[in-house]
């Protein structure tokens, strides 16, 4: 009995360690040292920024990692092991309910950052990631040069893209709220810039575009598409005034398109997103049937004699009517 006794328990041991050492330390004595063509060493604010990471629980929620099945889904790279070198302690993470940051770095200008950490609802209206206003002004910037730098060299060239074309922003919007949409205008291809909505304005198109407009967009261009939104005093150039539209109606020009192609690549250097990962086409021209409809009040000409739609602000006292209930 006593010599079967210890044979359970020294063979358990021996699994046990035959376990621990092939799925810890081999791999750990094998881990290749050498760093990734990507990576470069962390400065001392993206430092404090990683402490600032781990100490608020981001990593609950963000992964740093995409793996050869993720890619597809917008992914820039697929990670190596080498991006890693010197992480101590690594922040894979291993839920998902934010989206990957491994390549966060120059997704966005610090300014969207400054007014996502302030209030995530203020730059996305249907985020349930926490505000982490209490931080303060300090933390807030370590955070986001931390998350500037995830991606390292690849990231370092997007956040430069990001600064070159911000300050000719910003430029632009300092000569005044007109010759800045000009500018704006200018730089959309000439293809989009004489291209019409491409969807029917129709009664449903604009309720799904309004949809569209609650759930991304309101938070920043405003209720009113006046560009008056919650994250407007964090943003610098502020969101576009939509209703400055109605004094760029040219002949030869259609604002179906350039809203399309400004709203699917975004505007590099400012705080206006691409949504080319998040909304289909169909929802882009939707969105702009809306903006045309409810803050510029035009209608491109290709479907003036198609389908006039019922006229948006009725629709608007009539949902009040029936508290809310679409007719
Ligand atoms: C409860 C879950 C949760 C926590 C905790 C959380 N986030 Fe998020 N995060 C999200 C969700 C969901 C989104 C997507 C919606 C949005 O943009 O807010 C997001 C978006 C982001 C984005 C934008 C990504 C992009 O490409 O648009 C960044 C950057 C980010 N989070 C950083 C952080 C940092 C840094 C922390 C910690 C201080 C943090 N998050 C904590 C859920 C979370
Ligand atoms: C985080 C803030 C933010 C969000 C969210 C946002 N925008 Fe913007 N948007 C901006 C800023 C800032 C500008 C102006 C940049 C400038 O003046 O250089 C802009 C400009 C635009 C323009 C360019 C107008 C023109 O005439 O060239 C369009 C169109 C636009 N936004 C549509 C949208 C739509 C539609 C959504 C939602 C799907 C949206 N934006 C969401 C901040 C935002």
């Amino acid at each position: 009995m006593k010599a079967i006794n210890s044979i359970i328990i020294i063979g358990s041991m021996l699994a046990v360690f035959a376990a621990t050492f092939s799925t810890v330390l081999w791999p750990a004595l094998h881990m290749p040292s050498e760093p990734s063509e990507a990576w470069r060493p962390m400065t001392r604010l993206e430092q404090e920024g990683r402490a600032e990471y781990v100490g608020n629980g981001c990593t609950y929620c963000h992964s740093q990692y995409i793996r050869p099945q993720d890619w597809g889904v917008g992914a820039h790279r697929i990670a190596k092991v080498g991006d890693y070198h010197e992480q101590r302690p690594h922040l894979l993470g291993s839920e998902r309910t934010g989206p990957d940051l491994s390549e966060a770095g120059g997704e966005h200008p610090n300014d969207w950052h400054l007014a996502h950490f302030i209030n995530p609802r203020y730059t996305r209206p249907r985020s349930l990631m926490p505000r982490f206003e209490y931080l303060g002004r300090a933390d807030i910037d370590k955070l986001t040069a931390y998350v500037q730098s995830l991606g390292g060299r690849n990231a370092d060239d997007r956040v430069a893209a990001q600064n070159r074309y911000g300050a000719e922003a910003v430029a632009a919007y300092r000569r005044g709220p007109d010759a800045n949409i000009e500018w704006l205008h200018s730089r959309v291809p000439v293809y989009w810039r004489t291209m019409p909505t491409q969807t029917p304005v129709t009664r449903a198109s604009v309720l799904r575009g309004e949809k569209v407009y609650q759930d991304y967009c309101v938070g920043c261009h405003g209720p009113v598409g006046d560009g008056n939104g919650p994250a407007a005093p964090h943003l610098m150039p502020t969101p576009v005034n939509f209703t400055l539209l109605q004094r760029h109606l040219v002949e030869g020009k259609y604002i179906g398109g350039i809203l399309y192609y400004q709203i699917m690549n975004g505007i590099t250097g400012t705080a206006m997103p691409y949504f080319k990962k998040d909304l289909e086409s169909a929802k882009i021209w939707d969105v702009g049937n809306f903006i045309e409809q409810a803050f510029i009040n035009h209608v491109d000409d290709k479907f003036r004699t198609v389908e006039i739609p019922v006229a948006y602000e009725g629709e608007k006292k009539q949902r009040r009517k029936t508290g809310g209930e679409r007719p």
